[in-house]
């Protein structure tokens, strides 16, 4: 029998004490949306573990980005079967992008699943969990929300200065390659008072220092509002014991002369700026509808560093969009050179059902996509390396967020705000720094990493002087 006290009630059913296991893949949007979730449940009287074995309902908030992405879900769902032969209760849902174009089949196809939520319906998903130990099982939900407006307040269940906040959903721009506007519907703003009220309150209430705004498009804000993206960046600037703010993602095509400006004018905000360009070739630019030119994404770098000096741009690549030629891979190649970024993400053109791209005659093979990718990381690799030398003996402000045990020693780590990540080497083996701001001297650097040593501590409060 549970204790009175390890129950509560929604709808009238009992909640006894549950453990809930839950694996997220894809994007921060993903990341934060499993936060959400968390919040919620925690009302429902779950608690996380780690441990599927431990589980009483098992969530997998998925990613529809990449076919390899689906693939790696769909094995860690055919593992849960065995969990279902150990006789316990168990629950199992699936959430996410692939819940919301597929849920419905998914739920047919695997016995093992109880329920598939969209994107869309996050936050009812105490009603699907009611419904699901109310005896009702075998259900899809993945409508879209309808109303005109999108006004959430966010919901972080850690103790750290950390908070992403959502201020646009969905994507408009349907990018010939991509799945996103399927998976998340359309665009919606939400409003920039309700925003900054939002930041403030997670500043003075939550401890929050450092806020990640996010979108899909993030710099398309507003629209149909009369409000812009950088309008908000201005107004959040204005929180008095904010530290940082950083956002992701933006597109080339809505980058505006005001946002900018908006680098050199608010110190509050981190000089790096996620510009995916996917490919060097303006011909292969036009088939993924992208919506601008190379000379034109060349002229927006160009701008952003002579208003900001300090800005650390980095971006994505797709290798072997169909029917890239050689010549248009080499437009990518040189593009590197040119655009000189600090990082990249890049990936091999992966097949979307129901994108444009899927109906696209491709004469290209998996092992020309494959060197491509392989021609594409090697070059910059080659191109960030003296990038980040360039970081030695400079002084960065940073935020301790995690740790590294080798061989009983231990190395914490934090990022600068221009988004790099340093191993910081100095520190007592026996404190503990996590959420500290440290400012942190580089003294050696890779291609893909910086190590630095603290010559001052703050603690844990921001050390603004704004
Ligand atoms: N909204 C962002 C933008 O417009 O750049 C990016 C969103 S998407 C979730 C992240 C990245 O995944 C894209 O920038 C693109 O490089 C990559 N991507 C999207 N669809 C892809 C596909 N079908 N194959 C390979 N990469 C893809
Ligand atoms: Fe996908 Fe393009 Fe939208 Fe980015 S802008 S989410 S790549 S459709
Ligand atoms: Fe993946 Fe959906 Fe994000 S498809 S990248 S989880 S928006």
């Amino acid at each position: 029998m549970e204790s009175e006290k390890n129950v509560k009630y929604f709808n009238d059913l009992e909640f006894p004490a549950r453990k809930v296991w839950m694996k997220t893949y894809g994007c921060q949007m993903n990341y934060h949306d499993s936060e959400r979730i968390m919040s919620h449940l925690e009302k429902l009287n779950f608690s996380t573990t780690e441990d599927q074995e431990d589980a009483d309902l098992l969530i997998f908030n998925t990613c529809a980005v990449r076919d390899l992405a689906n693939q790696k879900f769909y094995s860690h769902l055919g593992e849960t079967k065995r969990l279902m032969k150990n006789g316990k209760e168990v629950k199992v849902a699936v959430g996410g992008c692939i819940a919301q174009t597929e849920g419905k089949e998914l739920i047919q196809k695997y016995p093992q699943l109880d329920f598939a939520f969209g994107t869309d319906v996050i936050d009812n998903i105490s009603e699907m969990v009611f419904r699901t130990y109310a005896g009702d099982s075998k259900f899809a939900v993945n409508t879209w929300d309808r109303s005109s407006d999108y006004s959430i307040e966010t919901k972080i269940t850690h103790g750290n200065p950390q908070a992403f906040i959502n201020i646009i959903k969905g994507c408009d721009k349907f990018c010939s390659y991509c799945i996103v506007p399927f998976t998340r519907g359309r665009e919606k703003s939400r409003k920039l008072a309700e925003i900054v009220k939002d930041a403030r309150r997670l500043v003075e209430y939550s401890g929050i220092q450092e806020i990640t705004l996010l979108g899909q498009n993030v710099n398309s804000f507003g629209k149909g509002n009369g409000e812009t993206f950088a309008e908000l960046l201005y107004a959040l600037n204005e929180i008095s014991g904010l530290e940082l703010i950083r956002y992701t993602t933006s597109h080339p095509y809505d980058v505006s002369d005001e946002l900018i400006v908006a680098h050199r004018d608010c110190q509050r905000l981190a000089p790096h700026l996620h510009l995916p360009v996917q490919s060097g070739s303006n011909t292969v630019l036009q088939r993924m509808l992208r919506q601008y030119t190379i000379e034109h994404y060349l002229e927006l770098l160009e701008k952003m560093r002579k208003a900001n000096p300090a800005m650390v741009i980095s971006s994505d690549i797709i290798a072997g969009f169909p029917n890239e030629t050689e010549k248009e891979h080499q437009q990518t190649m040189d593009l590197l050179d040119k655009a000189q970024f600090d990082f990249i993400y890049s990936y091999v053109f992966s097949v979307r059902r129901g994108t444009k791209a899927a109906k696209m005659d491709d004469f290209l093979t998996d092992e020309i996509r494959g060197r491509r990718l392989r021609e594409i990381q090697a070059k910059q690799l080659e191109i960030q390396k003296p990038l980040r030398a360039q970081m030695q003996g400079q002084t960065y402000r940073v935020l301790v967020d995690g740790k590294k045990t080798m061989a009983g020693q231990t190395q914490w780590k934090g990022r600068t705000p221009c988004n790099r990540i340093v191993h910081i080497n100095n520190l007592s083996q026996h404190e503990n720094y996590l959420w500290n701001w440290l400012d942190v001297k580089i003294e050696s650097t890779t291609a893909l990493s910086c190590q630095g040593f603290s010559v001052r501590s703050y603690g844990r409060q921001a050390p603004s002087t704004l």
